[in-house]
């Protein structure tokens, strides 16, 4: 299973933050926010990453990252996102990465307190399809969030303003490689994204969607709420235990 990082985008809800440098690249505690996802997908057992970079910094990321010595790693990939296309665009991307393997996709922004193992040793028994990680949450209307009948996921709302549980389907993603065919047929939504959200339901339709919960906490960064939020969880108890 290969492993993706989402980190496009111009990250509009942190301006002024992000006038002169990536969302991404920004401090959560005492690490910049890509940390979180790479050690992520590591601690999954996944070391070959594609990171999607985009808006004005993407260069940043190479100084930064380069090869992942500090991570581990002997190699890291890399390519970019033109635009605010959203996520399902910035996935298209790694089409070519991805070979015929299934992906692991976390969003850029999305950092965790324990790690994945679990879930993608699963996903990788399913043999196929998609898997989704979910998080109980106090403000659903957020994010995209799961109509459930007991382990089954009938449909997925992108921000609902009547949520149908009190679960967000958080920003880690298991894919097989049909997820590129899928993206291909997609229409942007009214914020003028592809939405991941359209992709899930796609799986959702085919009978090949499974979900499981998240243990630990989880947060994303990309409001001032949100950011504030993560670098307290992380300065509290820390990120990516194993
Ligand atoms: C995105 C997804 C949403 C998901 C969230 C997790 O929202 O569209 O379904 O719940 O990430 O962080 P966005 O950050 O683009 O508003």
């Amino acid at each position: 299973m290969k492993g993706v990082v989402l980190a496009g985008g111009l990250g509009s809800r942190l301006k002024p933050l992000t006038k002169v440098t990536n969302k991404h690249l920004l401090p959560v505690y005492d690490q910049p926010m890509i940390y979180y996802p790479i050690k992520t997908l590591i601690n999954a057992g996944i070391d070959d990453i594609m990171i999607v970079t985009g808006g004005n910094s993407a260069g940043d990321f190479l100084k930064l990252l380069g090869n992942g010595k500090d991570f581990g790693l002997k190699h890291v990939n890399y390519t970019y996102q033109e635009g605010e296309g959203g996520i399902a665009d910035a996935l298209s991307l790694v089409e070519h990465f991805a070979d015929d393997e299934p992906v692991c996709v976390v969003l850029g922004d999305n950092i965790i307190e324990n790690n994945i193992r679990a879930a993608a040793d699963d996903y990788r028994k399913q043999g196929g399809g998609a898997k989704i990680l979910l998080k109980k949450v106090h403000d659903p209307q957020r994010f995209g969030v799961p109509e459930l009948e007991g382990d089954r996921v009938l449909r997925i709302e992108e921000k609902p303003s009547e949520p149908k549980s009190d679960f967000a389907v958080i920003g880690i993603y298991f894919y097989d490689n049909t997820v590129f065919d899928i993206i291909k047929t997609l229409k942007p939504s009214d914020r003028g994204e592809l939405e991941i959200t359209d992709v899930n339901n796609h799986y959702i339709d085919r009978n090949e969607m499974t979900w499981a919960e998240l243990d630990g906490w989880w947060t994303d960064a990309g409001t001032f709420e949100s950011l504030l939020h993560a670098t307290n969880l992380v300065a509290k108890s820390g990120a990516n235990k194993v």
